[in-house]
């Protein structure tokens, strides 16, 4: 089946919905999304969304301290440019009915309450108590599912991108996509298309992300010959609930930034051994801490505790964390709970400029699936969520200030399944899955050593050997694609820190342990062999 629009956008996050709502003034827009509307990480984001809204903070400071996590690997150009749009994204949410938490303490001024979060030098995340990805997200399906212009395909996978035209002016002009429903894969033609597939940290064993975190868009992007940037950079979050039922469930850092205090089984508060801003350090840092003492004692997990805030205080501002630890037999005001780093956030990916320009022609990224230069080394918390918002309106006004390159009237080949059959050994692909994920996190992780590395390498190309014979002998299903994308992800991330011999932010390596100076400012840029 051939789908016709002006607009492609894959993804239906904080990026993709919104990229939709603002474009679908002028054109007719597809929104892919691999499985119901809400779900991708947009919908978990806990702490809140990062703006100068404050009279005491300054455009200035959110800069430096975005210039300060990302340690000496950011754009100045892609920071400035996103903290100036913070004020205004905000006020766009606002518009579309997220109904932020307001400061009703005596005196207050009644506007935004802003909560703290580590790295950040002033209170600056508006949130919606601690489900403030929930309220984007609802807020931006119900806008989106009441516009004429915005078509919405659930349960559509895009497969791979349509790239034409010659090797030096090469255009994208659509996608593949399997209907999980129907199990056949449509011809979805468009004008432009538009990367908003999220992130990848899936990849690793354990991670806060929800299921579909499996790279899909940054491994179509560099099959169809896009530059990648900074893979190395995984973030992992310092504090996930420790409990083997908890799936990851995220404790956000807004209870530190609320006081809670990180603690080992004795009590001992052992932050101050590795910081001087304690639990409000960076994430790498206070994760590489967590991932330290637990080597060293021999430990699964350490505690996070926020037991001396009055229970009031916990339940107004962190009732849904509470009721779900409450779950799994922990009360937040009763004493300390368990906890663990977990993969969390992909700093790097498909190399955009600051109107989310791809290198190729017609094709856009927008969210957490781009490396705009944002977030250099290490993200500050709460800057994601802002990025999505400020670089879908900048995407937008590139799009409508263009008239198309290429009109994209040419004939796209259907999807060819004539030496294909069904498998019979969906087994190997489930193993595959595990394989990937569990030397990810051994070999990959926090800590890594170059011989760690190689090793990983090694598993990745036996691991592609098997998926592309797989590949191409079977129909394709939801879980080969996802793993056939994990798997480049992960050749990406493992051949991006091998490539880089110094430690920087979120990239920590043993036989490496310093900055080397002379990469400061240097990206890591990986080029497919196809360009
Ligand atoms: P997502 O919201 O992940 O959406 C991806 C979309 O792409 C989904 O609709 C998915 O179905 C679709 N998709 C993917 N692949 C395909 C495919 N092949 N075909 C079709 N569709 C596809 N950031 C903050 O700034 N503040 C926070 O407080 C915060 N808290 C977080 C808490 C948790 C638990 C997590 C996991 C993340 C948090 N983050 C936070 C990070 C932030 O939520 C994400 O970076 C951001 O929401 C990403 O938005 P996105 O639109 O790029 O992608
Ligand atoms: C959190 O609430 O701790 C997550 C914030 C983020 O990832 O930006």
């Amino acid at each position: 089946m051939l789908h016709q629009h002006d607009v492609l956008i894959i993804g239906s996050g904080a990026a993709g919905l919104s990229l939709a709502l603002r474009l679908a003034q002028q054109r007719k827009i597809a929104v892919l999304s691999k499985v119901e509307l809400n779900e991708g990480s947009t919908m978990y984001a806990q702490g809140g969304i990062s703006a100068v809204l404050d009279e005491d903070d300054s455009l200035e400071a959110h800069v430096e301290d975005t210039l300060i996590a990302g340690a000496g690997l950011c754009d100045k150009d892609a920071v400035e440019h996103t903290v100036n749009g913070g004020p205004a994204a905000i006020e766009w949410l606002k518009s579309i009915n997220v109904e932020f938490t307001i400061d009703d303490e005596p005196g207050s001024s009644n506007e935004l309450h802003l909560t703290r979060e580590g790295g950040h030098s002033h209170r600056r995340v508006a949130h919606a108590a601690d489900a403030t990805g929930k309220a984007i997200e609802t807020s931006l399906v119900a806008s989106a599912r009441k516009h004429s212009n915005i078509e919405l395909f659930e349960h559509h996978m895009a497969i791979d991108l349509i790239a034409r035209g010659t090797h030096n002016d090469r255009y994208i002009a659509g996608a593949y996509v399997l209907d999980r429903h129907s199990k056949k894969v449509d011809v979805f033609q468009a004008k432009f298309v538009i990367l908003a597939t999220g992130g990848a940290s899936k990849v690793y064993l354990y991670t806060s992300n929800p299921d579909g975190s499996t790279g899909d868009g940054i491994a179509m992007a560099w099959r169809a010959g896009c530059t990648i940037a900074n893979m190395e950079f995984m973030q992992f979050h310092p504090t996930c609930l420790y409990h083997p039922q908890a799936k990851s469930f995220l404790i956000s850092e807004a209870l530190r930034g609320e006081g809670a205090q990180l603690k080992l089984a004795d009590g001992e508060r052992f932050m101050k051994r590795f910081d001087e801003r304690l639990e409000l350090a960076p994430r790498d840092i206070v994760a590489r801490a967590i991932d330290h003492e637990m080597k060293r004692l021999g430990t699964d997990n350490v505690y996070l505790d926020i037991s001396h805030k009055p229970e009031a205080f916990i339940q107004d501002h962190f009732p849904n964390i509470n009721e779900r630890c409450e779950q799994y037999g922990f009360d937040l005001s009763k004493g300390p709970i368990p906890v663990v780093p977990a993969a969390h956030y992909t700093c790097g990916g498909v190399n955009t400029d600051l109107r989310g320009r791809t290198d190729i022609t017609n094709l856009y990224a927008v969210g957490e699936v781009t490396c705009t230069g944002l977030h250099g080394a290490n993200r500050l918390a709460s800057n994601s969520l802002l990025e999505c918002l400020v670089f879908a309106k900048a995407a937008v006004e590139d799009i409508e200030s263009r008239e198309q390159v290429h009109n994209n009237e040419d004939e796209i080949p259907p999807w060819d399944e004539s030496r294909v059959t069904d498998s019979d050994e969906q087994v190997v692909v489930t193993h595959n899955w595990d394989e990937l994920r569990r030397f990810m996190w051994d070999y990959v992780g926090i800590v890594r050593t170059t011989k760690r590395l190689e090793r990983a390498q090694h598993r990745v190309d036996l691991l592609n050997r098997e998926i592309y014979e797989f590949y191409s002998n079977f129909k394709v299903t939801g879980d080969l694609i996802e793993l056939r994308n994990l798997v480049q992800v992960a050749e990406l991330i493992i051949k991006s820190a091998l490539s880089r011999h110094e430690s920087r932010g979120l990239h920590y390596t043993r036989d490496y342990p310093d900055e080397n100076p002379y990469m400061e400012g240097v990206p890591t840029i990986m080029t497919p062999p196809n360009r």
